[in-house]
This record gives C-alpha cells, structure tokens and sequence, in this order.
C-alpha cells in the first residue's frame, strides 16, 4: 500500500510517502520557523497563507523524490487536529481534494496519535505485544500522558494545566530573546551552562496526580528578567537555559516513571517536538535503566520529532488495516480534537 501523508496542523507544511510500515520513500517538511521568529512565536495568519502557497510544491515533491505518480497512491492520510484551525483547513482541504477527484481512500489523523507513531516508522515496527504503551507526547502544543491500550485505544492520563512543555521553551527564549523556536535554542546554549546557577522550582512534581504546569516555571523566568532589568552575561543566559531545561526535564522524567509504576506498564515512548531534547532522552533512559523492573523506552528519530507527514502516513496505514476509513464529505479540521 502506497500512503501520502499531509500535515499542517501548525507551522510546518509536510508532506511524505509511505510504503505499507515498511519504508519511507520521501518525507518533504517546509519549516516556517524562519517567517515567524520575529514574532517569537507562530502567528497563525502568516502560517495559514505560507501553508496555502506551498502545500501543492510540498505534495509534489513528497511524490517526485518517492518517484510515485499520484494516481499510484492508494491511501491519503491527512492530520484533522488538534492544532491551528486556519492551518488544518489548508491540509484537510487539499486531502479532500485529491481524494474526492481521484478516487481514493482517505484517513483523518489526529496529530497526537501521529506524534505517537513516529517511534514505528521503519525499521522499528509497532508489535501487539508493546501495549500497553505509555506515552509522554511533549510539544509545542501538548503535554500528556497518553496510555496506548491498543491500536486506536487511548486514555489520556495526565496533560499541562496551562502552557505545553515546548510552550514554556518558546516563551522564556523570547524572554532572553535567544530566538524561536526556544527548544532548540535553549538546549543548545544549556549545553554550555550550569544546570545550578538558579534554582527553578519543580512545578507539580510532587503532586498524585499525571498533571503538568509550567506557567509558573516561565513566570520565575519573567521575574529574574525584570530584577536584572534584561541584562545578563552570555554566561549567565547559558545558566538560566541549563536551570531552565533540568527544572523542565526532571519534573517530565518524574511523572514518566510515576506513571509507569502505577499503571504496571513495561514500554514507554516519547514524541513530539521536545522528544529531540538530548537530556530529555538521556534522563529518561538513565531513569529507565535504574528502574527495577524490566522497561524498554522507544525514542523517535530526531528527524521525526518536530512536525512532519511521514508520522501522519504510518498512523494511516494502521488505521487502513484495521478498516478505520472516512468518507470524503464527513472529514474535517478540528482545532480542539481529543485523542480517542
Ligand atoms: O511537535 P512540534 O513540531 O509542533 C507541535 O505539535 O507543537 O513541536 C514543536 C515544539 C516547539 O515548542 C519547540 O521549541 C520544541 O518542540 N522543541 C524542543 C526541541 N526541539 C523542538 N524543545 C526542547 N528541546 C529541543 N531540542
Ligand atoms: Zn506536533
């Protein structure tokens, strides 16, 4: 089966070919990230119009580089949310397009199962025997806890309060104005910095239950700006980004294992933007290895962290195996889709 994902859920316009869950034959992501840096954020306006100018040169290039001609496609696999309502429009739209004039098959996808997914793309198949899976997917939009109980089964365990753990990167970057989009940033800069110099609190670390917030975190941020009035040493923003991301990580590694525990459960993965945290990965794998029960931990590629459709195409095809379909006319974006 050959499946074309779409996604344009936020800032990336992405489009990918899949064969079955076996190979990726091309995976084409247009990155906004340039057009709404000055903004220290995505503006969705801007991105709903970049979205509209590229997804066409996006699709075909997904199928040139995968040497498919459209007509070849058996399956299109489109994200219908959560995400930016002007943005999901664009993807779904063009979907619905292609599938009504051509004929074919069309999938819905919501972008949280896709994230969830980008641990299985090829070589690393998604067995029956990995539920249940818990899933910590983290991104610009997102923190939850998902518990994947089967294919297309999930029970949402835990989620923020307030801002998503790559939110909370974004906005303190903007605070230090080191650029956007923050996660990538503040890693880099925290590699270079003491994860000491400033003590972040630990927001619902100790809390029972699988919630996150980290507006609070964010707020600290803010308050040590205003104290120092914006001006820091170079050194100084590298501390603040090392304090900044271990405060994040520990409480995410913590819910993660907590969670684990109480639910008895043996595979564990990660997704979403934040999944390509270097100390995210590496804590949680240390965290792993230290457990006293037998857990095996599924990172995605790094590639395949952030925003892309070879992510959408896989969740499509399980989802065409298992007979899942929509009908052209009922698909539509939802900006406030729930997973399940
Ligand atoms: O999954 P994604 O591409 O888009 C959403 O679905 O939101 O995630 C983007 C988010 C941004 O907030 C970005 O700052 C964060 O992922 N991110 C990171 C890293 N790379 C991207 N956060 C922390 N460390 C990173 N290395
Ligand atoms: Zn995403």
């Amino acid at each position: 089966m050959l499946i074309l994902g779409i996604e344009t859920s936020c800032d990336e316009t992405a489009g990918a070919v899949l064969k079955d869950n076996e190979k990726i034959l091309s995976s084409i992501i247009f990155s906004q990230n340039k057009l709404h840096s000055p903004y220290g954020g995505v503006v969705p306006e801007v991105a709903a119009r970049k979205h509209i100018e590229i997804i066409i040169p996006v699709i075909s290039e997904a199928l040139s580089k995968a040497k498919i001609d459209l007509k070849e496609i058996d399956l299109i696999a489109v994200t219908t949310g959560p995400g930016l309502i002007t943005s999901l429009m664009i993807g779904v739209d063009t979907a619905k397009a292609l599938a009504f004039s051509l004929k074919k098959p069309i999938v819905g996808i919501n972008h949280l199962e896709a994230h969830i997914y980008s641990n299985f793309l090829p070589p690393q198949e998604l067995k029956k025997e990995f539920f249940p899976l818990l899933c910590l997917v983290v991104s610009g939009g997102h923190t939850e806890l998902v518990l994947m109980r089967n294919f297309n089964d999930y029970k949402n365990i835990g989620g923020t309060r307030d801002d998503a753990a790559g939110e909370s990167f974004d906005k303190v970057a903007k605070l230090l104005k080191i650029g956007y989009p923050g996660g990538p940033i503040i890693s880099k800069l925290a590699d270079l910095g003491n994860s000491k110099a400033f003590a972040f609190p630990r927001p619902m670390i100790k809390s029972e239950d699988f919630d996150f917030s980290f507006s609070g975190l964010k707020t600290d941020v803010l308050r040590l700006v205003k104290k120092r009035k914006g001006r820091f040493s170079d050194q100084e923003i590298k501390n603040i980004c090392a304090s900044f991301q271990a405060a994040v990580v520990d409480v995410l590694v913590t819910k993660v294992i907590k969670a684990a525990q109480k639910y008895k459960i043996k595979n564990i993965a990660l997704a979403g933007g934040v999944a390509a945290n270097k100390l995210l990965r590496k804590r949680l794998k240390e965290a792993l290895d230290k457990s006293v029960s037998d857990l095996r931990l599924f990172l995605p590629q790094l590639e395949f962290c952030t925003d892309n459709a070879a992510m959408v195409a896989l969740a499509g095809y399980y989802r065409a195996k298992r007979n899942e379909l929509d009908q052209v006319f009922k698909i539509k974006a939802e900006a406030n889709l729930d997973l399940g």
